[in-house]
């Protein structure tokens, strides 16, 4: 007499069941994820590591307080010693500090908000002007004409000795 359950279980192992297609499907769908995923972690790594990364900043000196006119946006140069990498250099900028009364200051970014042109206060106008698309802002740094979507930026600062230092973030 014949052995029939050898027989079906040699058809068994050779019939694509739908059952065993579809989980070998869903198994190759899963491990393409799984690996697609490992692939793109050192993308998003680098993508949202700047987020994260505390924001250093460095206070620095502009001047004396007792220089500064009443009422008048000042120009004031800085420059501080900084690293990048292996180079060694020196960052420079220009702001506007401003007081009404030499007792409270504001002290402001001279780029546009626009389109990151320098900004210029003029004096005959009384207003800053971006010489790029004639953007305008007010002694306080207020946009009163042209396309910049917002007002100068404003820097945290503080009087040290009668010192005026500016916050700037590195590399600022
Ligand atoms: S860059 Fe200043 S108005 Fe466009």
């Amino acid at each position: 007499m014949p052995d029939h359950r050898a027989t079906e279980s040699f058809e068994d192992a050779l019939t694509d069941t739908p059952s065993r297609r579809a989980f070998l499907a869903y198994a190759s769908g899963a491990l393409s994820l799984v690996i697609g995923g490992l692939l793109a972690i050192p993308l998003v790594g680098f993508v949202l590591a700047p987020v994260f990364r505390p924001r250093k900043s460095r206070w620095v000196q502009l001047g004396h307080v007792a220089d500064l006119p009443r009422g008048i946006p000042t120009k004031l140069v800085y420059s501080y010693p900084t690293t990048d990498g292996w180079l060694s250099k020196v960052a420079r900028g220009t702001v506007y500090a401003l007081t009404e009364d030499g007792k409270s200051y504001t002290v402001l970014s001279n780029l546009c908000p626009h389109a990151g042109c320098g900004v210029r206060w003029d004096e005959q106008k009384e207003y800053f002007q971006c010489p790029c698309h004639d953007g305008r802002f007010d002694r306080h740094g207020k946009v009163t004409g042209g396309p910049p979507p917002h007002g100068l930026k404003e820097f945290a600062h503080k009087v040290e000795g009668g010192s005026l230092l500016v916050e700037l973030e590195e590399g600022a």
